[in-house]
């Protein structure tokens, strides 16, 4: 894998940039539209992304972009970039402080570096392979709790669930009776980089989208953490379905989620 260096000094001053553009917004009257019943997008979620396209475009013109709101911007390359530039928008829309920027960059197929930055309690998350996981440049890493009952996990339930049965409600039930407690937090990026930095020991989320968990996987395997499918498959960001860990409960987390038929 190459340095990185500029890329990797890129997306941490952009994430942080595009957080101010997500802090100012709040202040002001918020416009919402909805993509679906529930699934909305507010007028910042596109401001903030095309503020982060058009910082790649003029700083890496040749590098493909793949961003939640405009889709793909394909230039060939195999450098390409994976933006949610707001990822939490419910509760972004609610005035609730539970949301972030996400920024990955993935080279030849493989996730290389991710910068996640929470504008409220000013945190910056990023880590590049091979070179260790950061909060506010401290070196993060993930719990050492081998219980699942003393363990603190998160997931989410995916827009579709007034629609569809696969709703997540199922494996909710089972593993909330055996942890130690869970939380919906309301941003996969989030709840990623808390897992990296030891404040949850598990999650698990299904419908997730690839600018979802590209800059959080990063950190959680430089923090030391695991990822994979419910099957224990190494995660890619493609796969809809995540189990992330402390490495530690995995398999407890793992045998819960698959001990019913329907997940
Ligand atoms: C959502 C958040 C949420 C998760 C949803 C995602 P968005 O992203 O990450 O935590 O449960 O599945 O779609 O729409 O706020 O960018
Ligand atoms: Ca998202
Ligand atoms: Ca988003």
């Amino acid at each position: 894998m190459p340095r990185l260096e500029r890329e990797f000094r890129f997306a941490k001053e952009t994430a942080a940039a595009a957080g101010k553009i997500l802090l100012a917004g709040l202040k002001r009257k918020r416009t919402v539209t909805f993509k679906g019943r529930v699934d909305l997008v507010t007028e910042v979620d596109l401001r903030s992304e095309r503020f982060i396209t058009a910082r790649i475009a003029r700083t890496f013109p040749g590098h493909t972009i793949l961003a939640e709101e405009g889709g793909e911007t394909e230039r060939g390359s195999s450098y390409r970039w994976i933006i949610d530039p707001l990822d939490g928008t419910t509760n972004y829309a609610h005035g609730y402080p539970a949301f972030c920027v996400s920024i990955g960059l993935e080279v030849e197929g493989e996730m290389a570096l991710g910068a996640v930055y929470d504008p409220i309690r000013e945190e910056l998350f990023y880590a590049a392979v091979g070179r260790g996981a950061f909060l506010n440049r401290k070196r993060i890493q993930v719990s050492s709790e081998t219980m699942l009952s003393r363990s603190l996990l998160a997931t989410g339930f995916p827009y579709d669930i007034a629609e569809s049965r696969i709703d997540n409600m199922d494996n909710f039930a089972r593993m909330y009776k055996r942890a130690r407690g869970i939380r919906r937090g309301g941003s996969a990026a989030l709840d990623l980089c808390y897992l990296a930095c030891g404040r949850l020991d598990g999650f698990w989320e299904l419908k997730l989208h690839s600018w979802d968990t590209a800059a959080g996987l990063v950190l959680v395997r430089e923090a030391g953490g695991y990822a994979t499918d419910f099957r224990g498959r190494t995660f890619s960001i493609y796969d809809g379905r995540i189990l992330a860990s402390n490495g530690r409960i995995h398999s407890q987390m793992q045998r819960v989620l698959n001990s019913h038929a329907r997940t």
